[in-house]
């Protein structure tokens, strides 16, 4: 079961980075990036097979704060993938040129767009999973259940992740690529291309990092009331 879920974290990691470097349409030329975007719709594809019991759940979701943040942010997040997917199909210049489809301006502002917003709930999703992730790596590694010591320094890299997202965020121009803005600011991969992928690992930390402290934030807030709720039954 341990093993099947960290092989299942392993397709996970191999299909981030793979959207990851699909954004670096102009270092990659447009072959290479339709096929690591396909491969990636491949393993998006074995991502939601394996992960299919949570749409079974989604009525309970909506029974907590917690859960619906959860449901709302998946479901943006498939939003952001589905569209992602039918755009990369109309605009392929080679691997789904057979099917002749004519595109326009706007469907290509729209594929770039959704691949943005796709990086960004994904950084959500992970957010929201890390308690999990970070559990399961812990067993592998045979590590002892708490240790504040490894706490504060997973809380500092955290900080220091977050921080530099900040940065990266104005570096990469974040706020045109999000709201649909013409951006002529591209970014130059002959001067870094490190940078590129430094700045986006690190914006993808900032947002992990907000949604799981805000994730852990409501379920604390949850338990509370739930505790409150029960003492004044059980204390009338
Ligand atoms: C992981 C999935 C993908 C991501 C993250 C992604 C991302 C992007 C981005 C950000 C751009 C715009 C570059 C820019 O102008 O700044 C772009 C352009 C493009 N993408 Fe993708 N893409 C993905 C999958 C695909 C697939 C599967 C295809 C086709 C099979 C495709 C075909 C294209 C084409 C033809 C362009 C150029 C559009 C133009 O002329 O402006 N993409 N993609």
């Amino acid at each position: 079961m341990k093993t099947t879920f960290l092989m299942r974290l392993g397709f996970d990691v191999v299909a981030a980075c793979l959207l990851l470097v699909a954004l670096a349409y102009y270092w990659l030329g447009n072959l290479s990036h339709e096929w690591i975007g396909t491969c990636f719709f491949l393993l998006i594809a074995l991502h939601n097979m394996f992960n299919w019991h949570w749409y079974g759940v989604l009525p309970k979701k909506r029974r907590t704060a917690s859960g619906k943040f959860d449901m709302v942010m998946t479901l943006a997040l498939l939003m952001a993938m589905l569209v992602l997917m039918v755009t990369s199909v109309v605009v392929s210049l080679t691997v789904f040129s057979f099917l002749q489809i004519k595109d326009n301006y706007t469907v290509r502002q729209i594929h770039a767009f959704s691949a943005y917003w796709a990086m960004i709930f994904v950084a959500i999703h992970i957010g929201i999973r890390w308690t999990r992730v970070m559990n399961a790596i812990r067993s592998a590694l045979h590590l002892s259940a708490e240790s504040s010591t490894r706490k504060l320094v997973l809380r500092l890299i955290a900080g220091a992740f977050a921080l530099s997202g900040l940065q990266s965020a104005v570096a990469l121009d974040i706020s045109s690529k999000l709201t649909l803005q013409v951006s002529i600011d591209w970014w130059d991969f002959e001067a870094s291309t490190a940078g590129f992928f430094l700045g986006w690992v690190s914006i993808v930390g900032l947002f992990a990092c907000v949604s799981h402290y805000g994730f852990t934030g409501i379920q604390q807030l949850n338990r509370y009331r739930k505790a409150a709720l029960t003492s004044r039954v059980t204390n009338p």
